[in-house]
């Protein structure tokens, strides 16, 4: 959904600013510019991927100690040198990066155009420099030409704005999509997300929706964007490091956030340990629940509700945020709790879920993993994950992390509201304490998995069902290969298949079958053997060796109760989508099409 990044301060800005981009290019990467200043603005900008460009436009030597910069994903106009940001107005004095999505720019273009102004590109953005240029005609300062302009967007707008006539600043502005300052020693920096200058700083200050920041190179000033007036924030320090957000020999982040997964799930049940029984006293009371997610925190949502209803006995309405925005205004209500999952906290549809909610008088509970998103100052309670920062666009660690809390959750909800057994709870604990090792156990699979990829690696259609809780494995099992490999796949409850989706099933066409020892194991294998009756290509995963006399493939998975299982079954899936599309030539860290945080509807 494109990144922005700003630099202020004594070094040479196009390094910082290009050094930035690549680490944002997983929120879009089909054009990048950058606009530096030394006497007057000089921009760079094309189609293209950021190290391709670096060479050819020489990026990096552009001069200057302050800039802006820009790795986009198209939404208006196709991806093309004119179309990159940054983009400016008549004088060309005016520059301007953004995130997001102005709903009426057409008219807005089009007032400006009889007004004499001359667009060249086919974006919504341009506007932005345009009206800017038109405010300060009769404007005393720039800040206020900026104010005037701005108030007259509608839409979603993280923007990062310079002015050739204000040598001594940089403007950013944020509404509705995301936007965080980077507070240095006598340097500042500003960008869609953190790991963009967590080289040199771990101090953060989060605009909020409706604010702009005005930086120099020693002091930032967050002022409220309708009224002019100067706003208290805070300054906060994220622990997250460097390496964290660095590749450390793999050759993909996501192959690398695959293999985090051990430590990042041991983070998320030690950094709650202390405080879920407190979350679930809070929640304990509510009637109607709902959760709220999109993709793959929609499929943790899914399990979340085969937790709550078996161990706490809630029903539990799960919708994708984007539905629920529209259809529930009349069904939430005081009396309900809305749970909000999504890792980024600035999930556009998610973050609307969440108002709509609030606005009903309804109890919202985030869970989130980037600490000081926009979910979490709009929600009344927040779990963090703790997976640290996820790079590739693709959901992993995030994913098993956002499962282990809400498990925790429905266990810690079961022992408020004494729903089930006490030792069925504790021997649920101890399990879930030993999940680290289970996945480390299952990643020693990658190498029968990389094989298994090469020999299904022409496959067209995959299908991957489940039952009971495993349908949230099944879908994102599906989720994931579809988005990396560009194969066609299905998730669906084992259950289904009969009723339509068998008649897709024929010799050699693959289909995974999550099938954990539980309630429906042994329908399971009925649905195995359906697959197998069609000649179909079945790869099981299971703790119960009688799998392998009905499976093509069996993947053993170690013995563990079935609600726990999602957190360990999807690690193979991972790995498969992941080496499918390594050797189809797909690069897994950013998919065509899409980016990892959706900040418009
Ligand atoms: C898929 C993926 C997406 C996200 C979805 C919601 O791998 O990453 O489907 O899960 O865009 O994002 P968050 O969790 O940031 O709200």
């Amino acid at each position: 959904m494109c990144g922005i990044i700003g630099y202020i301060g004594e070094r040479e800005a196009a390094e910082i600013l290009v050094e930035g981009l690549k680490r944002l290019e997983y929120r879009g990467y089909d054009s990048v510019g950058i606009v530096t200043e030394k006497g007057e603005l000089f921009i760079k900008k094309g189609a293209g991927k950021i190290d391709e460009l670096k060479e050819k436009l020489k990026l990096h030597e552009m001069p200057g100690n302050r800039g802006i910069g820009h790795t986009r994903w198209a939404t208006h106009g196709i991806p093309n040198d004119i179309n990159a940001h940054p983009h400016t107005d008549c004088t060309g004095k005016i520059a301007v990066v953004h995130n997001g999505i102005i709903e009426n720019y057409l008219e807005l273009r089009s007032e400006l155009e009889k007004k004499g102004h001359t667009f060249k590109s086919d974006t919504d953005t341009e506007v932005i420099a345009h009206l800017i240029e038109e405010a300060l005609k009769d404007s005393s300062t720039f800040e206020g030409a900026l104010r005037k302009a701005l108030l007259k967007l509608r839409g979603s707008f993280a923007l990062g704005i310079m002015y050739a006539g204000d040598k001594e600043r940089l403007y950013f502005v944020r509404n509705e999509s995301p936007l965080v300052l980077g507070i240095g020693n006598g340097e500042m920096f500003a960008a869609s997300d953190i790991p963009a200058f967590l080289p040199y700083t771990n101090k953060v200050v989060f605009l909020d929706d409706g604010e702009y920041a005005v930086v120099s190179k020693d002091a930032f000033t967050v002022k409220d964007l309708g009224t002019g007036k100067e706003k208290k924030k805070e300054i906060h320090e994220i622990n997250w490091t460097l390496e964290m957000a660095e590749k450390q020999g793999y050759p993909h982040f996501m192959l690398k956030e695959i293999h985090e997964q051990p430590k990042a799930v041991k983070e998320a049940i030690y950094g709650n340990l202390e405080t879920i029984d407190k979350v679930a006293e809070e929640i304990a009371k509510y009637e109607k629940m709902f959760v709220v997610a999109m993709g793959t925190s929609y499929h943790a949502g899914i399990a979340a509700k085969y937790l709550f209803q078996r161990l706490a006995n809630k029903p539990v309405l799960v919708e994708e945020a984007s539905e629920f925005r529209y259809e529930f205004e009349n069904i939430v209500d005081e009396n309900s709790l809305v749970i909000a999952i999504t890792q980024s906290g600035e999930t556009a549809d998610t973050l609307a879920a969440i108002r709509l909610a609030k606005k009903k008088g309804a109890k919202v509970l985030s869970i989130v993993n980037v600490v000081g998103s926009m979910a979490t100052r709009l929600s009344d309670l927040v779990i963090y994950t703790h997976a640290g920062p996820e790079i590739g666009v693709a959901a992993t660690k995030t994913y098993t992390t956002q499962l282990t809390v809400l498990t925790m959750l429905a266990i810690a909800l079961a022992k408020v509201l004494n729903t089930v057994d006490e030792d069925y709870l504790k021997k649920l604990k101890a399990e879930l304490l030993k999940l680290p090792r289970y996945i480390e156990a299952v990643l020693g699979y990658e190498n029968k998995i990389k094989s298994l990829a090469e020999e299904l690696i022409d496959r067209r259609d995959f299908f991957y069902i489940g039952r009971g809780i495993s349908v949230a494995t099944a879908l994102e099992g599906a989720l994931k290969l579809k988005e990396i490999s560009y194969i066609h796949a299905e998730g669906l409850s084992a259950g289904e298949l009969k009723h339509g989706p068998l008649a897709l099933i024929e010799e050699g066409v693959p289909v995974v079958a999550i099938s954990p020892s539980g309630k429906t194991f042994d329908k399971m294998v009925s649905n195995i053997q359906e697959v197998n009756a069609r000649k179909g290509f079945v790869i099981s995963l299971g703790d119960n060796e009688e799998l392998e006399k009905v499976s093509k493939v069996f993947l053993k998975m170690p013995k563990i109760d079935e609600l726990l299982s999602p957190i360990v079954y999807i690690v193979p899936l991972q790995l498969l989508a992941y080496h499918l599309a390594v050797l189809r030539g797909n690069d897994p860290d950013k998919p065509r099409n899409l980016a990892k945080s959706v900040t418009v509807e």
